[in-house]
């Protein structure tokens, strides 16, 4: 069992203050859009590894920590893993996806061509890792791992978001060949990719619309 000890480092606000952050924080998140085509201006790595704490920083189930982020680097492997998303992205647009999917995607203009994976500044792929290795060396589950890889992955956006730049969120379809193009142990699975940085000058979004509140959130 772990020891306990007093949790001193929580914000403790007056209501005042709590209203002000939380209305300051939905501002600036309501203000996130997904973005296609990036500059090539750089990020400062201090940046990226800031963001990178606070998702690692993402509660999870049993504190396994089920995730590894691997930030891709070397222009050989983005030069790699455009090719590959690419010819995955092209039989996906071709052939596998079904009519009402492609129909989903037809109003953000997506294709099979993905150059940001050479050009964006930043690309991260992140893994889930479904067991992991005891001390022991036996194998042990990890629980509850699609969730928790999916709050640090919120937790890394709002965090990338946070800090001036813009983030894509990309599934190629199947994402297998990231698990031996970046040499990944067999505990882990691919999750999805994080492209970041800034968003090119002709950069346009979708003129998307959200949920009404009253439909997204009921209160019983
Ligand atoms: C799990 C997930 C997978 C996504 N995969 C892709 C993708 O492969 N390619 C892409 O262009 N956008 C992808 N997106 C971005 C969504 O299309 C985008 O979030 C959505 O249209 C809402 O737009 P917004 O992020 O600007 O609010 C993905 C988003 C999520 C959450």
């Amino acid at each position: 069992m772990s020891s306990f000890r007093p949790y001193s480092e929580c914000p403790r606000l007056s209501e005042r203050e709590s209203q002000a952050r939380a209305a300051e924080f939905c501002r600036l998140m309501q203000t996130r859009r997904t973005v296609r085509s990036f500059s090539s201006r750089s990020v400062s790595r201090d940046v990226v590894d800031d963001c990178l704490r606070t998702a690692i920083s993402a509660p999870s189930g049993a504190n396994r920590q089920p995730w590894s982020f691997v930030v891709v680097e070397s222009s050989a492997r983005r030069r790699e893993l455009r090719l590959a998303a690419e010819a995955e992205e092209r039989e996906f647009y071709a052939h596998r996806a079904p009519v009402t999917w492609l129909n989903a995607l037809a109003e953000f203009g997506t294709d099979a061509c993905k150059p940001f994976l050479e050009t964006a500044p930043v690309v991260i792929a992140i893994f889930s890792q479904p067991w992991q290795e005891s001390e022991a060396g036996d194998r042990i589950p990890n629980y509850y791992v699609a969730e928790s890889v999916g709050i640090a992955t919120g937790f890394l956006i709002a965090a990338m978001h946070n800090a001036g730049l813009s983030v894509l969120t990309h599934t190629p379809s199947p994402m297998k060949f990231l698990s031996s193009l970046l040499q990944r142990p067999e505990n882990e699975r691919p999750y999805l990719l994080l492209i970041a940085g800034y968003p090119d000058e002709q950069c346009m979004v979708p003129d998307l619309t959200r949920k009404d509140f009253d439909v997204a959130v009921q209160r019983l």
